[in-house]
């Protein structure tokens, strides 16, 4: 019989620390970023949070909003740590990020999301639908 306790997770709404950040972008799978684009980045969102393992202090899960506080709000950087997934991790810092819009913004608020694979049944069950064929997502790296 196993005598290890449950994982216990607590929920901080504010963005990881820039450590963090690099490690959950790059452990869950999203392409690595530079620290000077975290440090920039981080203060510049409109809401986030992450989630902490109380069991060693480290966060396991994030996700992020950028916007304009207005009707436009795009949601980024949602990542789970690969051994803390299928969890419901991901569900919790989303319904976080989407009760933080419904909370603050003006009714109306346009959501939006780059879907990777992995989180498309995760954003359908929120909600969100596709926008192709009229609107599709387009990307251009500087
Ligand atoms: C996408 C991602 C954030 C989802 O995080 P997650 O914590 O695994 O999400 P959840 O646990 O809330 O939900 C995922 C699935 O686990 C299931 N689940 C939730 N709790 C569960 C539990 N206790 N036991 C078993 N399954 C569970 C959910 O029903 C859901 O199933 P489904 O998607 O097959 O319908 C995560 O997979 C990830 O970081 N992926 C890599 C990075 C990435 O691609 N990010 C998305 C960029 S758009």
């Amino acid at each position: 019989m196993s005598t290890s306790a449950p994982t216990s997770y607590r929920l901080v709404p504010d963005p990881p620390p820039v450590d963090a950040y690099l490690r959950l972008r790059a452990e869950s799978g999203l392409s690595p970023k530079k620290r000077e684009q975290a440090e920039a980045g981080l203060p510049g969102g409109w809401a986030a949070c992450h989630i902490v393992d109380e069991a060693t202090g480290e966060p396991v899960a994030m996700g992020r909003v950028i916007g304009d506080g207005g009707w436009y709000f795009h949601v980024v950087d949602m990542a789970v740590l690969p051994g803390h997934q299928r969890r419901g991790l991901g569900d919790r810092v989303l319904t976080h990020l989407l009760d933080t819009i419904r909370r603050e913004a003006p009714a109306g608020a346009w959501v939006t999301l780059m879907a990777d694979a992995p989180g498309r049944r995760l954003y359908a069950r929120h909600g969100f639908t596709e926008t192709a064929p009229e609107s599709l997502g387009m990307g251009l790296t500087l």
